[in-house]
């Protein structure tokens, strides 16, 4: 096991009901921004709960964060941040709310010259205004970790940011909100989960022995519920399995003292801020060709996958290793989720040159658990994922 050290100080506010505690959780001095997205939340009840909750907190309001949080957009709310002298931000909504209001935690402290620079040049946020989370879709665990991801389409582009200073102070997860999610954005919040733990684990043997389960029952889980959730999104037990585990994929705990991938999300980022395809369909895209490209040095871990996730007990380590590659695509499929990119536009033609190209002039030479994926590599994957 290689060393490390943890540390993860979201508050966790779980269950029924449980929007109506967030106030004890906001300094009652505060002067609150409530962040969300397209408007979802005022159909389904949650806006009207969060409401309720802050009647005595003073607090303005800014929506129509959108889906992959659009940089221009969060402008627009920085400069309200800062007019209005906003100290406590809360954001109701998916990953994306959560992310862009992660951005706006570092940029209403930020210094620098203009805060995209957060992103271009990696600049770790170490300290960010504090901010709670609503959380309202189940999928990239954002609500307890302290990374975001934020989309400029003037550029294309889809870069991410981070730093110890931008976990929640705490998150309320209430699986009720799942009843009011689209089956789209369900098929995709499993998807997302199951790959984040693929990428903390389709590595090499590391000795992790407890990691390694770890990861695996969080999988487990996910096949489990995933049936009964899309059968039934009032079925609260499997509901609440859904969110803890997608919660639990992406808090930090798996990845510790043990090698992480992360190349999948790399690849699948561009084919968001070139075509606009959701964020999980583009890892189930390059999920499959990915694992196919690098089985040599991945053989082991898929292997043992294959054994302990799909129950696959015959044939040697590489026919488990690539049945288990099968049965990863499989079950994206059975989710409703296509896995090859020419399904989602016609226009594929030139886009794993074009992203090759991007790779090797932002100088990212080297990705995977091995550091040793090329632009060149990139460019076969996203090929063979046409
Ligand atoms: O905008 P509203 O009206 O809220 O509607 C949203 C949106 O249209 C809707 N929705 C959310 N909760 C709902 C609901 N509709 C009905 N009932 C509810 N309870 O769902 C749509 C998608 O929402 P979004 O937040 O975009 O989805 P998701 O949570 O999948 O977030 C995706 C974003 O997160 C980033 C992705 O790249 C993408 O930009 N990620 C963030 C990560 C992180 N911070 O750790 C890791 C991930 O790998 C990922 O990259
Ligand atoms: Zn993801």
């Amino acid at each position: 096991m290689n060393n490390f050290e943890f540390k993860n100080p979201t508050k966790i506010i779980f269950g029924k009901d449980s929007i109506a505690k967030l106030a004890n959780e906001i300094p009652s001095d505060a002067k609150v921004l409530l962040l969300y997205g397209g408007g979802s939340i005022k159909q389904n009840g949650i806006y009207n709960q969060v409401k309720a909750a802050l009647k005595d907190i003073d607090h303005l309001e800014f929506g129509g964060i959108p889906a992959n949080p659009e940089y221009d957009i969060l402008l627009k709310a920085l400069k309200c941040i800062k007019e209005e002298q906003i100290t406590y931000l809360l954001a109701v909504g998916g990953g994306s709310v959560i992310d862009g209001t992660k951005f706006l935690s570092a940029a209403a402290y930020f210094e620098g010259e203009t805060p995209w620079d957060l992103l271009t040049n990696k600049i770790p946020t170490l300290e960010g205004m504090p901010f709670g989370t609503v959380l309202t879709l189940p999928a990239t665990g954002s609500e307890m970790n302290s990374g975001a991801v934020i989309t400029r389409a003037e550029t294309q582009e889809k870069l991410a940011m981070g730093g110890a200073g931008l976990f929640p102070k705490f998150s309320v997860l209430d699986p009720q909100v799942i009843q009011s999610i689209p089956e789209r954005q369900l098929v995709n919040g499993i998807t997302d989960a199951f790959t984040h733990v693929l990428e903390q684990y389709i590595t090499y043997p590391a000795g992790a022995l407890l990691q390694d389960r770890f990861a695996e029952s969080i999988m487990q889980t996910l096949i489990e519920v995933a049936p009964k959730i899309i059968e039934d999104p009032k079925d609260y037990n499997a509901a609440s399995n859904f969110m803890w585990s997608c919660t639990m994929a992406l808090n930090g705990l798996i990845q510790k003292g043990v090698p992480t991938d992360w190349a999948i999300h790399a690849m699948g980022h561009e084919l968001t801020a070139l075509f606009g395809i959701d964020h999980a369909r583009t890892l189930a895209i390059i999920a499959p060709s990915h694992y196919q490209y690098n089985f040599e040095t991945k053989k082991e871990k898929l292997a043992q996958y294959g054994e302990r996730v799909w129950q696959i007990t015959e044939g040697s380590l590489e026919d488990k290793a690539y049945q288990a590659i099968e049965r990863t695509e499989a079950f994206f499929k059975s989710l409703g989720i296509h896995t090859r990119l020419s399904e989602y536009t016609e226009a594929y033609e030139g886009t794993a040159e074009l992203i090759s190209q991007r790779f090797y002039e932002r100088g990212w030479m080297g990705l995977g658990e091995h550091q040793n994926l090329k632009p060149e590599d990139v460019e076969h994957i996203v090929t063979m994922a046409y």
